[in-house]
């Protein structure tokens, strides 16, 4: 049946308007007003020419009154969040300067080990600890350790290093790149044995993700189970080492990338250096780091500690910790688990879909929390700051206006984002010295058309728990994900337990 051009320009105008600022994906276009996806890509195609539509980013469209966000009815920017911090909290925010990423941590020595693109740069720590002009033997914590970026140059400034972590290969990446009295060549006689057993050993069974065969050629495949049922058992620091090692090739060594989330090469690798050779020349350059800050041991301080534990436990002893440095993941930023199901996976640490599920929902809520999660959390707590009470139904409405967003309880979401948040941060406070600082890397979100300003509110809570306000310093921009041309930051918050104890 021929369909009319006009009219199904006006259903897909009508269908846009009612998505209003979130847009709506071409598919997502024919499911509302059954249509072919073919013909809804022409019409938009001529309604673009005629600038009646635009893209927005992921696939979205939306119609050219929602090119801006604010200005709409029910859009509040950040500069407005900015303002009511400063008069509710009373502090402007300020700049941060100095290198954030932690791709600058990819040329140094040790951090090189397990680049973690959500990591942040150790020049940003190491100003932080200059800053605070910490004693030897003085503590230093970080809940959300990831690759363990603080606790490495915590141990580098004599301190003693603390954190926890609950992604398995972040918390093996924390623990030896903090062990930095590995003997190098125990380590290069170690990893030769592996690469000679590896070489005689038969090909072995591939890990539970379905895609495996898609995500490595064969070839790849058969030297990577071989290395892998070639590696000792985890638990020794020479075992530790040669187990994160072979973790670093794994995305190397297939047709993924991370930038930052996981996704496919367009271009096949295939002529790069095989598995073998890779874990090889890996093993090269910790080695090479382990002999090049030899002299800096005597420096170095007491042993640290990772815990492989969920942070809003909190449990750290009152009253020892005298800085905390960290990031957490951001409002519905990263679904760490799906990101690292690869390395989860060949590494052990997941062995079905139900570990992975399991983990995610121990995780800092993230847009993919199984729905079982908010369904037992919603309407047992009311929103824990009043901004979010006004966020939440705002998020709601969005959702529910565009019918299609991809989850109806993305407000749950959000609402158990910030409720995880908190006992960690009180958490933290508790286990502060009187004075003590907690500075935390975090950035704002814009949500089903929504925007969120994760920072601002993190510090809010901070306050909440008893920490007090000390700066909020923007440190870089971002673009968001949904809106390509919507400018986010990312901020430095510094929080301090007040010097008179309570
Ligand atoms: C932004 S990353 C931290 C990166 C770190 N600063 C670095 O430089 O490597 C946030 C980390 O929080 C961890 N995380 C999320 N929820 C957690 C929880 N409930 N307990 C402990 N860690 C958690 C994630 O696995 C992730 O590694």
């Amino acid at each position: 049946m021929a369909v009319d051009p006009d009219e199904l320009s006006s259903a897909i105008r009508d269908a846009l308007g009612e998505s209003g600022a979130l847009g709506a994906t071409v598919l997502q276009l024919a499911r509302r007003i059954d249509g072919s996806p073919g013909g809804i890509r022409a019409v938009l195609g001529s309604l673009r020419d005629r600038g009646d539509v635009l893209r927005i980013g992921r696939g979205l469209w939306v119609l050219r009154d929602y090119e801006r966000l604010d200005g709409h009815r029910d859009f509040v920017d950040p500069a407005e969040f900015v303002e009511r911090f400063r008069s509710e909290q009373g502090v402007a925010l300020g700049v941060y300067r100095g290198p954030i990423t932690f791709r600058a941590n990819e040329a140094l020595p040790v951090h090189r080990w397990w680049p973690y693109v959500q990591g942040y740069s150790a020049e940003f720590v190491d100003g932080v600890l200059d800053a605070q002009e910490l004693g030897r033997g003085a503590t230093v914590l970080d809940p959300f350790a990831g690759s363990g970026t603080t606790l490495v140059e915590a141990r580098r400034h004599g301190a003693r290093a603390w954190g926890t972590e609950l992604l398995a290969p972040a918390v093996l990446a924390a623990r030896v790149k903090t062990h930095l009295e590995l003997d190098p060549l125990r380590l290069e006689r170690a990893a030769a044995t592996v690469l000679a057993r590896a070489r005689d050993r038969r090909v072995g069974l591939l890990p539970f993700l379905r895609e495996t065969e898609r995500q490595f050629a064969p070839s790849a495949l058969e030297e990577l189970t071989r290395l892998r049922d070639a590696l000792p058992r985890e638990g020794t620091p020479i075992a530790d080492a040669l187990r994160l090692t072979f973790g670093r090739i794994l995305i190397p060594s297939s047709r993924l990338h991370r930038s930052p989330c996981l996704g496919y090469d367009r271009r096949s690798r295939s002529d790069g250096p095989g598995p073998f050779d890779r874990f090889a020349s890996a093993i090269v350059d910790v080695a090479e780091d382990l002999r090049t800050l030899g002299p800096e041991r005597p420096k170095l301080g007491p042993p640290a500690t990772v815990e492989a534990r969920d942070a809003r436990e909190g449990s750290w002893p009152d009253g020892t910790v005298d800085l905390a440095v960290t990031s957490p993941p951001y409002v519905n930023g990263m679904d760490y688990v799906m990101n690292y199901k690869v390395d989860l996976a060949w590494l052990g640490y997941a062995r079905s879909y139900a570990d992975l599920a399991a983990l995610r929902a121990r995780e800092v809520a993230c847009d993919n929390l199984p729905r079982t999660e908010t369904r037992a959390f919603l309407g047992t707590r009311g929103a824990p700051d009043p901004w979010l009470a006004e966020l939440l139904p705002r998020i709601r409405e969005n959702v529910r206006r565009k019918g299609t967003y991809r989850r109806d309880d993305m407000h749950a979401v959000v609402h158990r984002y910030f409720a995880d948040l908190l006992p960690v941060l009180a958490g933290v406070r508790r286990a502060l010295r009187p004075g003590g600082r907690c500075v935390v890397v975090v950035g704002d979100s814009l949500l089903a058309g929504t925007y969120v300003p994760g920072d601002l509110l993190l510090a809010r809570l901070a306050e909440r728990v008893g920490l007090g306000i000390v700066a909020v310093e923007v440190a870089r921009s971002r673009r968001s994900g949904q809106r390509r041309s919507f400018e986010l930051r990312e901020t430095v918050v510094t929080l301090e337990r007040a010097r008179s104890a309570g």
